[in-house]
C-alpha cells in the first residue's frame, strides 16, 4: 500500500519502454517515452532495491499533477499509477476533483503543470492532433449512458466508428453485432432496431457499454457509474465493468463514490483527498488501513473493517 503526501525525484532510471505492451506501438507519434519519478517503494509496489519495475505493468501513470480553476487549487499534486487490465477505482467526496482529474487522462483539461504518462508517453504537452489520437485508446462510459435519443440501437453504438472511418455498412454491421452478441444483447428481440426509450435501463448500460467498446479501446473510463441507481442496478453495471474488464481485457478506471460497490470489483482502490491520492491499495489493504479521512468514508458507506479476514494485528495499529 502506498501514501501520500511524499514525492520522490527521478533517480534518473531509465524510461520504462511499453513496447511489446498491448496498444503500445499502434500510434507511431509515441516519440517523448518519459520515466516519471519513481514512487516510494510501498506494499504494493517492488520491494527496495528492485533493480527494475515490471516495463509494462501501468498503462497511465499521473505525477505531480496540478489544476486550479481561477483561485480554486483543485487537482494539488496527484500521483496515481493505474494498473493495466485491472480495475482501478478512484473514490472521494463530491467536489473532491475525480471528474476533473478523469478529465485530464484523456486530455480533455490541460493541468497547469504535472505529467500524465500513457503508455510511457507524455500527453501534457500533445497538441489536438496528437490528443485525437491518444482517445482512441480510450473508451467512455457515461453515468446515464448518453445515447442519442433519436437514434436507434446499431446507429449509437455505431457512433464513433461512422465518426472516425470509412468503413462500410456491412464491416460496421458486423462489429456491431458481435458485440452485441459478447454483450448478451443479442437475445433481446429486434434490439438493433430499438430507440434507447425502449430499452430498459440495465439495456441502456449495456448499449452505452457498447458503444465505448466499439473501438477497442485499451482503456474503459467510467465516471460514477452506480450513482442514482437502486442496488440491483447497481449490482448489474458491477457486473457489466467485471466482463469488460475480463472478456475484453481493457485496463479499467472507475471514478466512484459507492464503497460497497467499489470494495466489490476493484483490484486497487485510491483515494483522491485534497487535492491529492492520500492512499492507494487493494480492497484488503484499504479496509484494514486507519486514515482517518477514508475510515469516515468506509464507515459512512456502512462497511466495517472484518478483523477476522486476515487483518493482521500491525495493520489494525
Ligand atoms: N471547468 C471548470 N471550471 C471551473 N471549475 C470547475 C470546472 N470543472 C470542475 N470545477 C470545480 O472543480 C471542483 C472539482 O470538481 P469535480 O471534479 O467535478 O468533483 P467530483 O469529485 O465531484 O467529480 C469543483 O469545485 C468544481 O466546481
Ligand atoms: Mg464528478
Amino acid at each position: 500500500m502506498e501514501t501520500s503526501p511524499q514525492r520522490r525525484p527521478s533517480r534518473g532510471r531509465p524510461a520504462p519502454s511499453a513496447a511489446g505492451a498491448s496498444g503500445a506501438g499502434q500510434d507511431e507519434s509515441a516519440t517523448r517515452k518519459t520515466t516519471p519519478p519513481r514512487k516510494p517503494a510501498g506494499g504494493d509496489g517492488p520491494p527496495p532495491g528492485t533493480p527494475e519495475e515490471p516495463t509494462d505493468r501501468y498503462q497511465i501513470q499521473v505525477r505531480g499533477l496540478n489544476k486550479t480553476f481561477g483561485p480554486q487549487h483543485v487537482l494539488r499534486g496527484v500521483d496515481l499509477d493505474i494498473e493495466r487490465g485491472k480495475i482501478n477505482i478512484v473514490i472521494g467526496g463530491s467536489g473532491q476533483g475525480k471528474s476533473v482529474l478523469m478529465k485530464h487522462l484523456m486530455g480533455l483539461l490541460k493541468p497547469d503543470s504535472g505529467q500524465i504518462l500513457v503508455d510511457g508517453e507524455d500527453i501534457v504537452p500533445m497538441n489536438d492532433l496528437e490528443l485525437g489520437k491518444l482517445r482512441r485508446k480510450f473508451g467512455m462510459v457515461f453515468q446515464y449512458a448518453a445515447l442519442f435519443d433519436s437514434q436507434n440501437v446499431v446507429e449509437n453504438i455505431a457512433f464513433p466508428l461512422i465518426e472516425r472511418y470509412h468503413l462500410s455498412r456491412e464491416e460496421i454491421m458486423t462489429r456491431v453485432r458481435d458485440l452485441l452478441k459478447r454483450l448478451d444483447l443479442a437475445g433481446v428481440g429486434g434490439i438493433e432496431q430499438k430507440f434507447p426509450a425502449e430499452l430498459s435501463g440495465g439495456q441502456r448500460k449495456r448499449v452505452g457499454l457498447a458503444r465505448a467498446l466499439i473501438d477497442r479501446p485499451k482503456i474503459l473510463l467510467y465516471d460514477e457509474p452506480t450513482t442514482g441507481l437502486d442496488p440491483v442496478a447497481t449490482n448489474n453495471v458491477d457486473e457489466m465493468i467485471l466482463q469488460a474488464s475480463r472478456d475484453f481485457g481493457v485496463t479499467s478506471v472507475v471514478i466512484s463514490h459507492d464503497m460497497a460497490s467499489t470494495f466489490r470489483i476493484a483490484d486497487k482502490i485510491s483515494m483522491l483527498y485534497d487535492g491529492k491520492i492520500l492512499i492507494t491499495g487493494t480492497p484488503a489493504e484499504l479496509m484494514r488501513s486507519s486514515h482517518a479521512p477514508l475510515r469516515e468514508f468506509i464507515d459512512m458507506a456502512g462497511l466495517r473493517r472484518d478483523e477476522d479476514k486476515g487483518a493482521g494485528p500491525e495493520a489494525r495499529k
